[in-house]
């Protein structure tokens, strides 16, 4: 989600440019440079009238092209049409996000008896990396094909120990890639170079399937795989209690696919005023005797105004269903003003906090282990 302050970002952005010695020149230019491997660019992956864009600033998902039933082409993710806009934004659109996504509880842990300290960027908590966490940094882009039967381009990022305050270096490794049909792949891995660090990736598009511009997504559908949620003990800090909770009977129910409106209407009656959207963990469903690693169907998203539809897999414990509560007023793309509920998250991850709670699946990657996050978007439109 998006509570972070802005950065202050030409402050941020100039320091970024000192300590890296290349500055933008605007996408435009990003080709005349390609012997720095640190320039920022824009990459595109078609296949027909499928496409993405994606920016080494931040490992970032710029947009998503596809038709809707009647032939027309939009953009289905929230964004800006600027790199440099992406620099000075403070929500985090289509960021690839790292070390560890979601909320440390006062931005604290221990781990193998050592204590660690990390930015108080939410409050009293860290959220989503840290003041400049991998949606924040300079990529490397490692391989690009942009055409063809399948599409990629992967992306590479080390970050060093101590980074915004985390133990160990760690090698990051994401590749997007297109398939036939309207298939769309976000794989990452990661590995701990020196010590033992907790890690959780995630990756924060931002979904409207009728059109990045189209508004509020209330009249889309929506499903998901997933009986129990996360519980926090308080609404505004959003901290896990450390308990799982069965869904049946609250409005945090999507098992069968329900509007998303009345749902929302419900969640607002009954949280008195004091919660403003989704903003909740849900523990994904594994099928008896499966593995938590293999890939299970985590959401279906339906919008009948276009026809639209786009299920998720993902191998992750978790999944943050995020309603963009806190999206106001945000200038977008081709000068569209996004608002509130103007899209939706899918984040699969591991659950918020698990550092801080032992009966969470653990985050810890240690030396010699690879951490890998996959999830599969399946577009249709009919
Ligand atoms: C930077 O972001 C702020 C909101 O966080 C916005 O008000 C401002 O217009 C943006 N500036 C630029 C140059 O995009
Ligand atoms: C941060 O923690 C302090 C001390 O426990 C508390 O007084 C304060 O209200 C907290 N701030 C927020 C924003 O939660
Ligand atoms: C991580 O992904 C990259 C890019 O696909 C790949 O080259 C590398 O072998 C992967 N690392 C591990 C340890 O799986």
């Amino acid at each position: 989600m998006a509570r972070a302050p802005p950065l202050h970002q030409l402050s941020a952005l100039l320091a970024l440019c000192l300590a890296v010695a290349v500055c933008f020149s605007g996408v435009e230019n990003a080709a005349a440079a390609a012997g720095s491997r640190k320039m920022v660019g824009v990459h595109e992956l078609r296949m027909g009238d499928f496409s993405i864009k994606v920016t080494n600033w931040g490992a970032t998902l710029m947009s998503v092209i596809l038709p809707d039933s009647k032939g027309n082409l939009g953009d289905v993710v929230l964004g800006y049409d600027t790199v440099a806009e992406y620099v000075n934004g403070s929500a985090y659109f289509g960021g690839l996000i790292g070390r560890v996504a979601n909320r440390i509880a006062g931005a604290r842990f221990v781990l193998d008896g050592k204590a660690y300290r990390l930015y108080r960027n939410d409050g009293n908590n860290s959220l989503h990396g840290g003041h400049r966490g991998f949606s924040k940094v300079i990529w490397t882009v490692k391989e690009h094909v942009g055409g063809g039967d399948s599409p990629y381009i992967t992306l590479y990022y080390h970050s060093f120990d101590g980074e915004q305050g985390f133990p160990g270096a760690l090698d990051v490794y994401v590749t997007y890639q297109l398939s036939s049909p309207y298939g769309l792949s976000v794989r990452m891995n990661a590995t701990a170079q020196s010590k033992a660090t907790p890690v959780n990736l995630a990756h924060h598009a931002y979904w409207n399937l009728g059109g990045h511009g189209s508004g509020p997504v209330l009249g889309e559908t929506v499903q998901l795989f997933a009986s129990r949620y996360t519980p926090v003990a308080d609404v505004a800090t959003l901290i896990p209690t450390g308990a799982l909770a069965p869904v049946a009977g609250t409005p945090y129910d999507f098992r069968a696919p329900a509007p998303l409106g009345a749902r929302l209407a419900d969640l607002l009656r009954r949280g008195g005023g004091v919660i403003a959207g989704y903003d909740t963990n849900y523990a994904v469903d594994v099928d008896d005797g499966a593995a938590l690693t293999a890939l299970r169907p985590v959401a279906r998203v339906w919008d009948g105004a276009t026809g639209r539809a786009m299920e998720l897999w993902a191998d992750q414990p978790g999944v943050q269903f995020y309603t963009s509560n806190g999206l106001g007023g945000v200038r977008g793309k081709g000068g569209s003003v996004y608002g509130r509920y103007g899209a939706l998250c899918l984040e699969t991850q591991g659950f918020p906090d698990a550092v801080n709670h032992p009966s969470f699946p653990s985050q810890i990657v240690r030396p010699g282990q690879v951490y890998k996050h996959d999830m599969v978007f399946k577009f249709s439109f009919a």
